[in-house]
């Protein structure tokens, strides 16, 4: 186990630690079938869901002081662990690569113009072995003909599951599909 794994396993549920373990995996494979660094992904993967378990008062404080929140983030504050996580694996961890920081913020809401390893990390947060819903292997076979179509099946799972659930949707979503949608990459 490297020094980065244990310190998850000390920092996260079993079940999370779980979770992030195939995250790690599962974004190292889409890394290496889209010539994306695959070392990057796995680090990604692995410390994605740091801020995942903070008590929710503490997220949104930290939220707040980093000046990251707004009306629908807070109305749903656990969307706050994407870019609390980000901060705080860059001041806890030393973890300085952009690439990795953007990932870690945007797994939770997607945004316009994500780059390839955003993506992967939004998708692969989606489709680890771990994960059991209902359309969970559909996206996996999606995946498995390339990011692109992967990702926009993950944006519209999550913006259909909002829809249905009577939940807000945040514009960054929206964005994020509306991008790759007219031919971003
Ligand atoms: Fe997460
Ligand atoms: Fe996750």
């Amino acid at each position: 186990m490297d020094s980065l794994e244990s310190l998850m396993a000390r920092r996260l549920s079993p079940k999370r630690y779980n979770h992030s373990l195939g995250v790690a995996q599962t974004a190292a494979e889409l890394a290496e079938s889209s010539g994306t660094d695959r070392q990057k992904a796995r680090i990604a993967g692995l410390v994605h869901d740091y801020a995942r378990e903070l008590p929710t008062e503490q997220l949104v404080a930290l939220a707040r002081k980093l000046g990251v929140e707004d009306d629908i983030s807070l109305a749903c504050p656990e969307l706050l662990h994407g870019p609390v996580g980000a901060h705080l694996i860059e001041s806890e961890l030393g973890i300085e690569d952009p690439e990795i920081l953007l990932a870690v913020t945007s797994h939770t809401l997607g945004r316009r113009k994500m780059g390839k390893l955003e993506q992967i990390i939004y998708l692969a947060d989606m489709i680890e072995p771990g994960r059991r819903y209902p359309g969970a292997e559909r996206l996996r076979e999606l995946a498995q003909s390339g990011l692109q179509s992967g990702i926009l099946g993950a944006l519209d799972h999550t913006l259909r599951f909002l829809l249905e659930a009577g939940k807000p949707i945040h514009i960054r979503t929206i964005e994020a599909r509306n991008y790759l949608l007219m031919g971003g990459e």
